[in-house]
């Protein structure tokens, strides 16, 4: 009776631990690959699906995305393409949201500027993003280090290409992903020159103590 009453309070304790993260999982997907993690992610943390949708559509980029004159390349370097693609702005109660899984294909080594536009709109200032990918080929590593540089008032959790990734890996991730988002084993204690944001998104003043977002990662003052 008492290993039964124990197993229900541990079973308690992990669902309440976890229920205190309101979990957005946000995605665009040009070709459906990105989607599919998207959903099944969904489906491991409970969180709430979103689609990003740009308000116009993609052409024919993925047939030749190396072509200069499509759209997705010329935002994508600046050579005439707008820098922050209009999105249909639907998400309701943003602010709602503890942690935000980000997906997106890759575009020329990037995330597509819609993902920029998406953060533009939204801020998740002290929020936790943690993007996911897929691609062809390319590495995430770009994008782990352009979003934090672009948005340094997120607290950003490395994010993942998730091609070929078994539902079991996906599960230990996504696991580990909400672990540390509430864990305090990843604030660390810093001496910086960067700008340094408070967990409500103002730039934290001179001389301030407490926990900030500096560099893109959560530290203590
Ligand atoms: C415009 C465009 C640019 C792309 N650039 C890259 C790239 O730089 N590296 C790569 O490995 N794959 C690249 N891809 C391939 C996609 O990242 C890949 O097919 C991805 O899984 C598509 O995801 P989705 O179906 O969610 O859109 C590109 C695709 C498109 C359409």
């Amino acid at each position: 009776m008492r290993k039964v009453l124990f197993t229900l309070l541990a079973a308690t304790m992990m669902v309440s631990a976890s229920a205190q993260q309101k979990v957005l999982v946000a995605y665009f997907s040009f070709t459906n690959n990105t989607k599919a993690y998207a959903e099944k992610i969904t489906a491991i943390t409970g969180g709430d699906l979103y689609e990003i949708v740009p308000q116009t559509a993609y052409g024919g980029e993925n047939s030749n995305y190396y072509d200069e004159t499509t759209r997705a390349y010329k935002e994508q370097y600046n050579t005439g393409g707008e820098q922050r693609p209009a999105i249909h702005a639907t998400l309701t109660n943003a602010a709602q949201y503890d942690v935000v899984f980000l997906g997106s294909p890759i575009w020329y080594s990037k995330s597509p500027r819609v993902i920029l536009a998406f953060l533009d709109t939204y801020g998740f200032a002290g929020k936790t993003i943690v993007p996911f990918v897929t691609s062809a080929s390319t590495g995430i590593s770009k994008v782990n280090e352009e979003l934090p540089a672009t948005y340094p008032n997120i607290y950003w959790i490395e994010g993942r290409r998730l091609n070929g990734v078994s539902d079991a890996d996906l599960q230990t991730w996504v696991q580990g992903v909400l672990e540390s988002a509430t864990g305090i084993e990843d604030v660390q204690t810093t001496q910086s020159d960067a700008p340094a944001y408070t967990m409500s998104g103002q730039q934290a003043p001179e001389g301030y103590k407490g926990v900030v977002i500096q560099n893109g990662k959560k530290q203590i003052k």
